[in-house]
C-alpha cells in the first residue's frame, strides 16, 4: 500500500500549502480535512462552527477523518489545527497506521499567516485566545512521530522538499 501521512500544527503553519506541494512532489493524492468537510456538509467550516458550536463541528471532523482513512486514496491528509488535538482522532489514524507530521512554527508566524489568510477561522479570531489555544497544544502536536519546523523564512516548497527528503527517501 502507498505510504499515507497526516499532516498537523497550529492554524497558518502552512499545512495545506506543504501539503499540496508534497502531494505534487510524489504524485499522491492530497485530501484537506476541511475541504473535505466542507463538500461533506456543504457547509463552510465557519458555518457549522457557529451554527452547530464546537462539539457538533468535532463530532463531524471525527466522521469525515474516519471517511477518508477508510476511502484510502489520499495519500497525503492535512488536518485541521485541532483535529489531532482529540485522542479519538489520533486513534482512527494510529489504527490506519497513517503517521502525523507536526508543522511547528512560532506563534507570531502562525498569527501572521491567520491575519493575511482570507479563511474564516472562528477559534482565531481574536489574538489572545488564539495564543492561549497555541500554547495548549504544543504538548498535544509533539506526540506527532515526526516533526518539521517551519521558520519565518522556510517556503511551503521547502517544507515539502524535506518531508519527501526524510520520509520517503
Ligand atoms: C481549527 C482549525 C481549522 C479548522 C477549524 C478549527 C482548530 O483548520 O479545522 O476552524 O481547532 O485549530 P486550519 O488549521 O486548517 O486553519
Amino acid at each position: 500500500m502507498t505510504k499515507r501521512i497526516a499532516l498537523t500544527g497550529f492554524m497558518g503553519v502552512g499545512k495545506s500549502s506543504v501539503a499540496r506541494h508534497l502531494a505534487h512532489r510524489l504524485k499522491l493524492k492530497w485530501t484537506d480535512l476541511d475541504r473535505a468537510i466542507e463538500d461533506a456538509e456543504r457547509k463552510s467550516v465557519a458555518e457549522i462552527i457557529d451554527g452547530e458550536g464546537l462539539d457538533a463541528y468535532r463530532d463531524i471532523e471525527s466522521r469525515v477523518l474516519q471517511a477518508v482513512v477508510d476511502d484510502g486514496t489520499a495519500g497525503i491528509i492535512s488536518l485541521g489545527g485541532g483535529t489531532f488535538t482529540l485522542e479519538r482522532n489520533r486513534e482512527i489514524l494510529k489504527a490506519a497506521e497513517i503517521p502525523t507530521v507536526w508543522l511547528e512554527a512560532s506563534f507570531e508566524h502562525s498569527w501572521l499567516n491567520i491575519t493575511f489568510s482570507k479563511k474564516d477561522r472562528p477559534l482565531a479570531r481574536d489574538k489572545e485566545s488564539a495564543r492561549q489555544l497555541f500554547d495548549e497544544r504544543q504538548k498535544i502536536y509533539c506526540l506527532a512521530e515526526w516533526h518539521f519546523v517551519v521558520r519565518p523564512d522556510s517556503t511551503s516548497f521547502e517544507v515539502a522538499r524535506q518531508i519527501e527528503e526524510q520520509m520517503f527517501s
